[in-house]
């Protein structure tokens, strides 16, 4: 059981939820993920850590709320319990393995698409401590859907605010900022992408010629999230991996991007008939 100890509407629908879990808080690292299960029957859902303390044994989660499963955790208040956190899951982004001297004055663009915000935070703040150049840029469909801006902006060298709608920061999509960016002349050494799949194919394709690495983190369906059912296989550079286990991290350029959409779509209809708490898959 995982107390819930504080819960924060973020923006319309998405709420910061943060719960007790000291051992995953301990051990975690910026890039992996928490499976939650709402009550014992429950699905198990999976979500991006969005902060941990290590010293007071906490961690966060961002949670939208748009289907039966999101619904019911978010449903719940403070002083109330999951039934289970169980984390951290999937592989450490790659900086981590990298010394303090390596990271240090190394250039990181970040591309973080509305909810996906969340799990860039992690990373900003981790290589901000650390010495290294950190530019984020956050896309959002309006400025009412805009989160974590101020906490991203303490952890980053440049934020860039971008709203598909024009009504906050600059108009239009986070490709378009990349774009303005590259032609300004800003290099780096390294960038992430994480966000809707359609955004991190389109991110893919805009940075490829300049060749800047990329990584991206995948939101594939997931049913177990322990390498067992094969709900969240992807493909990437012809060989077939597995998200909760092999990633969700990988090297953007190698990613199947229309397959993975493809499969992500595969269980809409069931999702929208799900008006009970019967359906177990995956990530909504
Ligand atoms: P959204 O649809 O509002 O998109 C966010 C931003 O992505 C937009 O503002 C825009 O700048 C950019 N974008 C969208 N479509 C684009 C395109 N075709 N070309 C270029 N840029 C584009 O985002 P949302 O509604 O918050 O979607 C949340 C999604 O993020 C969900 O699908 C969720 O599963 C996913 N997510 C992913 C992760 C992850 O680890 N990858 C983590 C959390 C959430
Ligand atoms: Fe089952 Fe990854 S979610 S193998």
């Amino acid at each position: 059981m995982n107390r819930i100890i504080e819960k924060k509407l973020l923006a319309q629908n998405i709420y910061l939820i943060r719960v007790e879990a000291p051992r995953i808080a301990a051990s975690a690292l910026p890039g992996q993920f928490l499976v939650v299960i709402n009550d014992p029957k429950g699905e198990r859902i999976p979500l991006t850590i969005s902060d941990y303390d290590k010293e007071a044994g906490t961690v966060d989660m961002v949670i939208q709320q748009i289907g039966v499963s999101t619904r019911l955790l978010c449903s719940r208040n403070v002083g109330e319990c999951y039934a289970s956190v169980l984390g951290p899951l999937g592989v450490p982004s790659d900086f981590v393995k990298m010394s303090d001297e390596e990271l240090r004055g190394r250039r990181y663009l970040f591309v973080a698409g509305g909810v996906g915000t969340a799990p860039v935070y992690p990373q900003a703040k981790y290589l901000h401590e650390k010495g290294a150049v950190v530019d984020v840029i956050i896309g959002a469909k309006t400025k009412d859907l805009l989160i974590f801006e101020e906490a991203m902006s303490k952890v980053c060298t440049n934020l860039y605010v971008c709203t598909d709608d024009g009504s906050y920061g600059f108009n239009g999509l986070v490709t378009k900022k990349i774009e303005d960016l590259l032609s300004q002349g800003k290099t780096y050494d390294q960038a992430v992408a994480i966000g809707p799949m359609i955004m991190m194919k389109f991110v893919t394709r805009t940075l490829q010629p300049s060749g800047i690495p990329l990584t991206v983190s995948l939101n594939t369906l997931m049913v177990d999230a322990t390498g067992m059912c094969g709900a969240c296989r992807v493909t990437v550079g012809g060989k077939t991996r597995f998200a909760c286990v092999e990633g969700p991290e990988f090297d953007a350029y190698q990613v199947d991007f229309d397959e993975a959409m493809r499969r992500q779509g595969m269980y809409n209809n069931e999702k929208v008939t799900s008006h009970t708490h019967k359906c177990k898959i995956g990530r909504e």
